[in-house]
C-alpha cells in the first residue's frame, strides 16, 4: 500500500519553470542560440550543468567553450535565476497542491521533496510549505541526475520507505523515468502525451487529487 509521496519542486509544487526557461532563454540570446520548444521542454528536471549542456550541444557549439567559461555561463543563468525567484510567496504555490499537501497531511501520509534544484530549500521557504515534508533530497550527494534513479530513490529513505510505498509527482519526463526506474508510482503533470511513461497523468496541478491517484491504484 501506499504511504508516502516523492514530490518534484519546479512545475509541481513551485510556479518556477517560467524562470527556469526565462533565465536560460537570457543565456542562450546572448550565445545566439535558438530557443525552441524542445530546449524549453528538455531543460525541466535535469540538473543545471545538464541544462546549459543541451542548450550548447542543441547549436553543436558545446566544444567551443571551455569548462570555466561554461562554469561562468551556468553561475550568471543562476544569478539571474535567484533574482527572480526572491519575489516568490505562497501565491506562487501551484494551483490546487495547497489543498493537495493538506489532504495529504490530514490521511498521514507522509511527504518529501525529489528536486534537483540545489535552490529548492530557498523555495520552499519562501512558499512556506517546508513544514509539510520530513526532508529535501540534497541533489549535490546523489550520484546522479533525473533521468537516473537516484534523487528519487533517496526520497524514499528519506521517508523511510520501500520504493513500491511511495507515488512520485513530476512534470517532466526525465523526472517519470527516474520514478518509474526507482521503483516507485509515478504521476505525470502536464501533457499526457509528452508523458506518456507515467502511470497516471493529470493535466495540471490543479486536476491532481488523491481520491483519483487511489482510485488508480486500487488502493
Ligand atoms: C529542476 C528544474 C531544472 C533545473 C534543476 C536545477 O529540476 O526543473 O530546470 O535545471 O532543477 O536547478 P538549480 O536551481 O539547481 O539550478
Ligand atoms: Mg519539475
Amino acid at each position: 500500500t501506499i504511504k508516502g509521496f516523492a514530490f518534484d519542486l519546479d512545475g509541481v509544487l513551485a510556479d518556477t519553470a517560467r524562470f527556469h526557461s526565462q533565465a536560460w532563454r537570457q543565456i542562450a540570446e546572448e550565445l545566439h542560440i535558438p530557443w525552441s520548444e524542445e530546449l524549453e521542454s528538455g531543460i525541466k528536471g535535469i540538473d543545471r550543468m545538464s541544462s546549459l549542456m543541451l542548450i550548447l550541444n542543441s547549436a553543436g557549439v558545446a566544444d567551443k567553450y571551455t569548462e570555466a567559461e561554461k562554469e561562468t555561463l551556468a553561475t550568471r543563468k543562476n544569478d539571474h535565476y535567484k533574482e527572480l525567484i526572491s519575489t516568490l510567496t505562497p501565491d506562487d504555490v501551484l494551483p490546487g497542491m495547497h489543498e493537495f499537501l493538506a489532504d495529504l497531511k490530514a490521511n498521514n501520509l507522509t511527504m518529501s521533496i525529489a528536486s534537483a534544484s540545489k535552490n529548492a530549500p530557498f523555495i520552499l521557504d519562501k512558499l512556506q510549505i517546508s513544514d509539510y515534508f520530513v526532508g529535501v533530497v540534497d541533489p549535490s550527494k546523489v550520484k546522479a541526475g533525473k533521468p537516473a534513479p537516484d534523487i528519487f530513490a533517496e526520497a524514499a529513505k528519506i521517508l523511510d520507505l520501500q520504493p513500491e510505498e511511495v507515488v512520485g509527482l513530476e512534470d517532466s519526463e526525465a523526472g517519470i523515468t527516474s520514478i518509474n526506474e526507482a521503483g516507485e508510482i509515478s504521476v505525470g503533470i502536464g501533457d499526457a502525451m509528452q508523458l506518456h511513461a507515467a502511470k497516471i497523468n493529470f493535466a495540471s496541478t490543479n486536476d491532481v487529487n488523491l481520491a483519483q491517484i487511489k482510485a488508480h491504484l486500487n488502493w
